[in-house]
């Protein structure tokens, strides 16, 4: 189909992005499975409810624009979970997986934040506040679920994965350790600010 304008490309990404929400519920649901600790288990498990919530945000703003539902063969999600099946299937040990599931699950996060912030910022170039709402609940959802996977990848997992634990042995001698995981997850935070709003940025700078 020939996207002859914005409104054609916004159309065009929410359709993949539908697709993608959806193919990440499936996703989801095993790497809960696969995960071994149980604050990474549980962190998927939220994700995942959360992850129907936005497929319904999304029905949502397929309305706002009078348009039915409909999903569009996401070929970089299908891509993304492949890749991390792979790095789970040759993980050696438990630690090893959990870190990969994390990478795995972060890749995901990072593309959904750059989708969110284009479609948000578009569906207010088309006069849709609504739906432009609706987009920045998900994008400001999809930059906490990514902090979270960072707190818990340098609070503990990827420590545990590797012979360079360095973060782990600092955060066992100093303090109570609770004080440096909020650090890292803080950090991620900002991190994360800032991608989404180069995201938002440059989609507001796109010649269209
Ligand atoms: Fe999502």
């Amino acid at each position: 189909m020939k996207l002859n304008s914005l409104h054609d490309l916004f159309v065009h990404e929410l359709r993949d992005i539908y697709d993608a929400e959806r193919q990440l519920v499936k996703a989801l649901r095993k790497m809960a499975k696969a995960a071994s600790a149980d604050d990474l288990r549980n962190a998927f498990e939220e994700h995942l409810a959360q992850t129907e919530g936005q497929i319904n945000r999304l029905e949502s703003v397929f309305e706002e624009f009078d348009l039915k539902p409909k999903g569009r063969t996401c070929e970089a999600m299908k891509g993304m979970v492949e890749e991390g099946k792979t790095v789970m299937d040759s993980a050696a040990d438990e630690a090893t997986g959990d870190a990969g599931l994390i990478a795995a699950a972060q890749k995901v996060e990072h593309y959904e934040i750059a989708s969110y912030g284009c479609l948000a910022t578009w569906a207010r170039q088309l006069g849709n506040d609504n739906a432009a709402r609706l987009l920045r609940e998900t994008l400001a959802e999809e930059k906490n679920a990514d902090a979270k996977l960072n707190a818990l990848a340098e609070g503990r997992i990827n420590a545990e994965a590797g012979p360079t634990a360095e973060p782990a042995k600092e955060m066992r001698t100093q303090g109570d350790g609770r004080s440096e995981h909020n650090g890292h997850h803080r950090a991620g935070e900002e991190e994360n600010k800032r991608a989404g709003e180069m995201t938002e940025a440059r989609s507001d700078m796109a010649p269209i």
